[in-house]
């Protein structure tokens, strides 16, 4: 069986791709040191799957541990790179963190990687690297924008170190994948989404809004230049999401990527309001949602969906699920809670 190391395995878009690698017969270990997941989600996995992954937990910003760890399972033969600490409002108030956890990880990864023979590694990248792009939909030679973040920058530079790492070693193979919005959970409800304190993020504040957690959802602005005057993004599910890294590995393990380092967006390719979302919610819940509509939050692009022809036709990978379909998962997974 061919042995995949996924970090951070444990948290939201990891453990649906841990389940996703396994029920497509590869061997996972996984190492993540719970800073923002649990060990519940090992139990998830194990549920959906029947099969137990591997787990180690240490922070990959310990250099001589995953200098070790690499050197016990010299079987590995791909990573894929979720940790990372992903919250922007936090990344701005501690850049030299999110510095630290989202490059120095990477960089300690890069380096005993670099020294086998050869290499596949699938990385967690960001539509935050566009901002906000000039043309709708992206691609992805649309030109990366000044970060608008530390969080933002850090997938910049990440990306950088990459494909500089590429060129200088022909035998290490990347593929970075940039995510546009992922939402829902997987539909057994035994994995999900599960955010630390109040949810920064539009979809379980809303779910957290409809169990009554949250008295109101804040709906951020109603007077930007889209039809119905809230912004625009490219929702996606997360299982969608989870498939494409192993469709991303398997084209990096069979050999069929056309240069050692790739770029794919993911996303659908149709863009959604903020208030086709809260639609989309009530459709499938069935009832009604409480929100007010508040000023603009600063930092928000107006617009933002993918352009997925190239993941379409080279990467072969197509979004299957609609926004109601994650939106139903989102629900579901919210009342197990
Ligand atoms: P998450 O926080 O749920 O998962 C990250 C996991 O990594 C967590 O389980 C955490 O405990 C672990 N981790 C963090 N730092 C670590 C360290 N130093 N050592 C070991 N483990 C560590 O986040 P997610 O939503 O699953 O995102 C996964 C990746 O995708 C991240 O790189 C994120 O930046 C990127 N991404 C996420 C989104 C999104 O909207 N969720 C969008 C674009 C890109
Ligand atoms: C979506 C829309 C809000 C909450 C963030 C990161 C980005 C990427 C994905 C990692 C926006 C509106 C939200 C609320 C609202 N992550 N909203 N009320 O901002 O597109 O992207 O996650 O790489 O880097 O910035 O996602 O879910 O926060 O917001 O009206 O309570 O919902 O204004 O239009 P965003 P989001």
């Amino acid at each position: 069986m061919v042995k995949i190391l996924v970090t951070g395995g444990l948290g939201y878009i990891g453990s649906h791709t841990v389940v996703a690698l396994q029920e497509a017969g590869f061997k996972v270990v996984i190492v993540d040191n719970l800073s923002n997941s649990s060990i519940s989600v090992l139990e998830g996995i194990v549920a959906i799957t029947n099969k137990t992954p591997e787990f180690e937990n240490f922070d990959l910003r310990d250099k001589l541990k995953t200098k070790h760890f690499l050197k016990k399972h010299t079987d590995i033969c791909g990573v894929i790179h979720f940790a990372a600490s992903k919250a922007v409002g936090e990344s701005v108030e501690n850049p030299l963190l999110y510095y630290e956890n989202n490059i120095n990880t990477l960089i300690y990864l890069l380096q005993e990687l670099d020294k086998k023979e050869t290499s596949n590694f699938i990385f967690s990248s960001s539509c935050t690297v566009y901002g906000q792009a000039d043309a709708m939909p992206i691609t992805e030679a649309a030109p990366i924008k000044p970060a608008e973040s530390p969080y933002g920058n850090t997938k910049q530079i990440g990306e950088a170190i990459i494909k500089d790492t590429c060129r200088a070693n022909q035998n290490f193979n990347a593929i970075a994948l940039r995510y546009f919005n992922p939402i829902g959970a997987h539909k057994s409800a035994k994995i999900g989404e599960l955010p630390i304190g109040v949810p920064q993020n539009l979809v379980p504040y809303i779910t957290q809004t409809a169990l009554g957690i949250r008295e109101q959802l804040s709906v951020y602005g109603n007077n930007y230049p889209t039809p119905d005057g809230t912004c625009i993004r490219d929702y996606i599910h997360v299982v969608d999401v989870a498939n494409a890294h192993v469709v991303a590995l398997e084209r990096l393990l069979n050999k069929k990527h056309q240069d050692n380092f790739e770029i794919f967006n993911l996303g659908t390719g149709k863009g959604s309001s903020v208030l086709e979302v809260i639609q989309a919610f009530e459709r499938v819940s069935i009832q009604k949602l409480n929100y007010k509509i508040v000023n603009r939050r600063e930092g928000d692009v107006i617009s933002a969906y993918a352009d997925t022809k190239k993941a379409n036709e080279i990467l072969g990978w197509k979004a299957k699920s609609t926004i109601d379909d994650a939106m139903d998962s989102a629900w579901k997974w919210q009342k197990t809670l």
